[in-house]
């Protein structure tokens, strides 16, 4: 019988990763198989990996699953009935399959790729042919695989609260916290809008890469350990328009302190802490009242609008930022390089 070659985690941590064989599937009606390209790796897959990815109630614990959850793959066999695809073409995976779109339930996020489904660190795998989108002929595989979460990520911070196809930013302050994939995905999304885009990291090298992919002002967050304030000077005492926090617990408080009147923070994620220090809380409903805040909170976005992003990177020609490439055989070493956050933008397994 023919097999595939897939990695799978007891969700035990990194170097419980192990490589191994399984059968090849065959699609079922309605559904393609897809021989898999390109892998890339997100924040999240180290958390599933390490069993932290616990945050969810209705994202079930597995005892083993295939991680990741993006993909660009070549479809090589169709099922029945089955007429968006043929083989040959070359897709993106979705991470929430179900979620086609409009707003997000639990019922979508009970079937996300990497947990609690089984994902795409594999050789091959069978999605339905709704889950799929097309991938852009313009990139490569490996820039096509950072789409799914990290940019779909940033795109919906941006122009989610927008209606579908009234895509804005044009003179708008935009604040990406730190230089991983879904803060240089807004920076990229950000500047082929006109927004004015604001940047911090904790690496000099890092900012002067974000200046060079056209970032009009960077804050090193190390060195400038109030970097709100900066913000503020940075705009003439207007503060940003839209903010991409993925600091969480450290930082959210100082985005309420350097968003506009009016502006967008969009919770995204949590790098410096999930939970706040017990005597440092953060009281969020005088801060949100203060300047008119509305505080979103988001995860990823539906495939309507991931098509919709697609379209804007094509008319744009925005080449996603592939930090490093690892080969199948280095999941692992992928895994502990992305941990580590030496990287700018995207970690990419080929596969
Ligand atoms: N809600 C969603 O749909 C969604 C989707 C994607 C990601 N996320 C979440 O968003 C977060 C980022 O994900 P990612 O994939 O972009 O991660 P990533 O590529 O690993 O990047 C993380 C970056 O965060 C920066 N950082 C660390 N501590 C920071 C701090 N105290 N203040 C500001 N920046 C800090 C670092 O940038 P420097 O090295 O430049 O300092 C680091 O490179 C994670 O918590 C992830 O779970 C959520």
């Amino acid at each position: 019988m023919a097999s595939i070659q897939q990695w799978t985690t007891p969700l035990k941590g990194v170097d419980s990763l192990q490589l191994g064989e399984a059968p090849k599937p065959a699609p079922g009606k309605g559904e393609v198989l897809v021989e898999i390209r390109a892998v890339s790796l997100n924040y999240r897959d180290v958390e599933v990996t390490n069993g932290e990815y616990t945050h969810h109630k209705s994202v079930e614990q597995e005892s083993k699953i295939v991680p990741c959850s993006d993909m660009c793959g070549v479809v090589t066999q169709v099922g029945d009935d089955v007429t968006t695809w043929k083989v040959g073409d070359r897709v993106l995976s979705t991470f929430l399959p179900d979620h086609q779109t409009g707003q997000v339930t639990a019922k979508e996020l009970s079937g996300g790729l990497g947990l609690p489904l089984d994902g795409v660190l594999a050789t091959h795998r069978v999605f339905p042919d709704y889950a799929l989108v097309k991938a852009p002929s313009y990139l490569s595989d490996e820039e096509a695989a950072t789409l799914p979460i990290a940019a779909v990520t940033a795109w919906m911070s941006i122009n989610g609260m927008r209606p579908m196809g009234q895509n804005g930013g044009e003179g708008e302050y935009i604040v990406l916290q730190g230089t991983g994939g879904v803060a240089v995905s807004g920076l990229q999304i950000g500047k082929a809008s006109g927004a004015k885009v604001i940047i911090t990291s904790s690496s000099d090298e890092k900012l002067a890469q974000a200046k060079q992919l056209g970032a009009d002002y960077t804050i090193n967050y190390r060195t400038q350990p109030n970097w709100e304030d900066e913000v503020m000077r940075l705009t003439d005492q207007h503060g940003a328009d839209v903010i991409l926090e993925v600091g969480g617990a450290q930082t959210l408080k100082k985005s309420f302190d350097c968003i506009a009147f009016g502006g967008l923070i969009n919770c995204i994620g949590y790098v410096s802490g999930k939970m706040d220090a017990p005597d440092d809380r953060t009281n969020v409903n005088l801060l949100a009242l203060r300047r008119t805040v509305t505080l979103k909170g988001i995860i990823n976005g539906p495939k309507d609008r991931f098509e919709e992003m697609v379209a804007f990177y094509e008319k744009h020609q925005i080449h996603p930022v592939v930090n490093k490439v690892f080969s199948f055989p280095e999941a692992k070493e992928a895994f502990k390089f992305l941990a580590g956050g030496s990287h700018f933008g995207k970690v990419v397994i080929k596969i």
